[in-house]
């Protein structure tokens, strides 16, 4: 159960509206047992699978899903603490028992769920795991993504008699485990086994989905499923090997081979047959978007071996660095201390929107039909470091993420801004892009892509990238690219930005972009996400782990990325030799800046504080800058929740400007380059209508504080003007952040919001 419960606390920042955990009741085991320690100790061994199994779920943060699990299933109050050790617990069912009777299971199979609600409100029936039974539990899941023809399944359900408890669309998939298991019991299939089940299981569903399967009929086993959400496996054992097991090509349960894979890819041949079966104990933790662990752990002679699956890698990488990712249509199969994957073959769907036919398994007798290929995936080390996913010495996620921004910036660039002898910097390398340079210059325009923050940063890089590439650039919001159907060619870019690499709106778009024909390159932060793979090129920003909700770190790690690959696309133009030296040199400096801005702390504290109780705010950038009003205003709104706009400043006497009085506080970026002057007016307009001003100002600046006398001044260190968007978000990162704890919010999981999205 710890390890349950700290998987889903590291994934709480991707949804945390309720969470649960599925777990074997090794108490069942036990409670006749009066001579378990003759069996553990003598040759007559038996295995000690848990026959039933216990289902806990809390709504709220995983810390009253812990409270709960304790006070119920081992009758310990949080201060109650030397309880636990003595010889009295209760079990889920009420039951006191003694703890000498609690005896390690050999196998252990456990999955856990921290949920962003989609369908039906977060309460405690809505919450993961389903099961085909509360009573029985005896098929239990974990989903993260969307069954899209979850009604018609249901309704097929209903018809042969199934009852629903909950309003999910999750629900119907342990609900067709159990339907279909007794089916094929009724066919004279007895000997399906849980990975073929799965099989037909998700052969029936639409939709995306990463899954985790349990069942009381397979104990000690796990599935796991994925077809467009994210799905990782860990692997942890003693020795350093793992035993895999590969069969021939289209597997239909004849005899296996057992090899035994090293994490290098070599294979030796090894038996698992003998004394010393495996005592695999799993545990797997999601979110209903998002994700899922498991373990595997042999707790006899063998080497322990803990296989986990989870959504992202903050879940595992406490108790393992050797992951493989699956891909779309793998099955996973975890049992006996081994685990198979296996890719389903593509076939049509039978019966699409689930009207009953020959081919539906509603009627009459039915059969396994998935065919399925064993298959291999290269096992990665991964290069995160569990410190990244630790608060330290920060109070909140957010704070130490913006903190950590010269040091990210620094690794977007290192390695890629290459210096000559005497420390400037000569020219830029971007090894993922460099094939690919040529196509991209040759483009009729480049695109620009994303969702949100880093949609922003998008629009903070447009006007350099026109300036530079002098192609036309355009920007789309992923949701919208869909919708409008887009006219994407063959001939076009089109750059994906997306710190997680998840995002569905964006992977949509990117598979519509793919189908056009268009190149399409990555901007993407986590490596080896669906964006970073189904790109044909990219470059990743390198930021680390962004664990709070607020993108912050990723959006100026975004910027300086694309400056390089705007810089890289331009390297042969000899009329921007200037600028882009200038650019270049601008860069180094960047990661001091930043660091400059950081001291502000205390003053945005202090703002903050003065603004903890308006209702609104308003911010004005334009140029480089209008992407800093928008961005500035996305994190006041998502995490201090004050209504908040960030408005292009041009577009002040279009509308806006009728919002301002005396009242109204209004931030005006107004930093030294091209718009300065413009700006000015702007400022001089809004103090005519008496405005509450605050100026963002370059350190050097004598003349706004003339201009408003009665404003507050930031100033910030003056930069490159295509890179001073990255400096002048600081201040207002900072102020969001006082904003939000001022007002008693969380600021790394703000309400109602996830982390990445990966439902559209
Ligand atoms: C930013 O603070 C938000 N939480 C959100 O707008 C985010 O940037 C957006 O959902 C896109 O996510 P991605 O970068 O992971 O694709």
């Amino acid at each position: 159960m710890e390890k349950l419960l700290v998987g889903l606390k590291r994934l709480e920042y991707r949804g945390y509206d309720s969470a649960g955990f599925a777990m074997d009741d090794n108490e069942i085991w036990c409670e006749d047992d009066d001579d378990d320690d003759d069996e553990e100790e003598g040759g007559d061994k038996k295995r000690h699978d848990a026959k039933k199994v216990i289902v806990c779920r809390e709504v709220g943060k995983i810390a009253n899903l812990e409270a709960l699990a304790r006070k119920e299933l081992f009758g310990k109050d949080d201060d109650d603490e030397n309880e636990v050790k003595a010889s009295k617990s209760k079990s889920s069912n009420g039951r006191k028992k003694s703890s000498s009777s609690i005896k390690p299971l050999d196998f252990c199979a456990s999955i856990a769920h921290t949920r962003w609600a989609t369908h039906g409100p977060p309460n405690k029936i809505n919450t993961h795991p389903h099961t085909s039974d509360s009573r029985e539990n005896e098929f239990v899941v974990v989903h993260n993504g969307i069954i899209t023809n979850h009604a018609p399944l249901r309704a097929m359900l209903e018809r042969r008699g199934m009852k629903f408890e909950t309003d999910t669309d999750t629900e119907v998939i342990p609900k067709l485990c159990k339907f279909l298991s007794d089916k094929f019991e009724e066919s004279g299939e007895k000997d399906v086994t849980f990975r073929q089940l799965a099989m037909e299981v998700t052969r029936q569903l639409q939709g995306a989905y990463a899954l985790v399967f349990k069942s009381t009929k397979y104990p000690g086993e796990l599935v796991a499923a994925k077809r467009g959400s994210p799905l990782l496996m860990g692997i942890s054992d003693d020795s350093g090997e793992v035993s895999c097991v590969i069969d021939g090509n289209l597997s239909d349960g004849a005899e296996e081979d057992v090899l035994l894979k090293k994490a290098s890819g070599n294979k030796k041949r090894k038996s698992m047959t003998g004394g010393a079966a495996a005592a695999p104990a799993a545990d797997a933790d999601t979110t209903t978007t998002t994700r899922i662990t498991t373990t595997t752990t042999t707790t006899t002679n063998n080497p322990k071996v803990e296989f986990y699956f989870a959504s992202d890698a903050s879940a595992m990488v406490e108790h393992t660095k050797r992951v493989l990712v699956l891909e779309d249509d793998d099955v996973c199969h975890c049992h006996d201390g081994t685990y198979k994957i296996y890719k389903v073959e593509k076939q049509k769907h039978p019966h699409p929107g689930y009207t009953s036919g020959h081919d539906s398994p509603e009627y009459g007798l039915y059969k396994p039909v998935v065919l399925s290929k064993e298959v291999e995936r290269t096992i990665e080390t991964l290069e995160m470091e569990v410190e990244s996913i630790m608060k330290g010495e920060f109070d909140h996620f957010m704070q130490k993420e913006i903190f950590e921004q010269p040091e990210a910036i620094s690794s977007t660039m290192r390695g890629r801004l290459v210096l000559d002898v005497l420390g400037a910097a000569e020219r830029v390398m971007l090894g993922g892009m460099s094939q690919f340079a040529a196509t991209i210059r040759r483009s009729r325009r480049i695109i620009l892509c994303g969702c949100g923050t880093s949609y922003n940063s998008a629009i903070a890089i447009r006007q350099l990238f026109e300036e530079l590439t002098e192609l036309p650039v355009t920007l789309e919001l992923a949701s919208d690219v869909l919708d409008r159907r887009c006219p994407f060619f063959r001939d076009d870019t089109c750059i994906f930005i997306s710190q997680s690499g998840e995002t569905a709106d964006t992977l949509k778009a990117l598979e519509y972009a793919k189908a056009k024909g268009a190149l399409c390159v990555g901007i993407v932060n986590t490596v080896g996400s669906a964006i970073s793979r189904a790109t044909d090129c990219g470059v990743h920003i390198n930021a680390g782990a962004e664990i709070g909700v607020a993108s912050t770190k990723a959006y100026t790690c975004q910027i300086v990325a694309m400056v390089l690959v705007a810089l890289s696309l331009s390297e042969d133009s000899r009329s921007k030799h200037t600028r882009r030296d200038d650019i270049m040199q601008g860069l180094l400096k960047l990661p001091g800046c930043v660091k400059e801005c950081l001291k502000m702390d205390a003053i945005l504290l202090e703002l903050a504080q003065e603004l903890k109780e308006e209702h609104s705010l308003l911010i004005f950038g334009r140029g480089f800058n209008y992407a800093t009003a928008l961005e500035g205003a996305l994190k006041v709104k998502e995490v201090a929740l004050v209504h908040s706009e960030g408005i292009l400043a041009g577009e002040m006497k279009h509308g806006p400007l009728a919002l301002v009085d005396k009242h109204m506080p209004i931030i005006v970026v107004c930093t030294n380059d091209g718009s300065y002057e413009k700006q000015q007016s702007v400022v001089q307009q809004l103090k005519a209508r008496d405005g509450r001003l605050i100026l963002i100002v370059s350190d050097d600046d004598t003349e706004m504080e003339k201009t408003a006398p009665d404003a507050v001044i930031l100033r910030v260190p003056k930069v490159e003007d295509c890179l001073q968007a990255v400096v002048n978000i600081v201040p207002l990162q900072l102020l969001s952040y006082h904003l939000t704890v001022l007002r008693g919010h969380n600021c790394d999981q703000p309400r109602n919001l996830a982390k990445s999205v990966t439902v559209e």
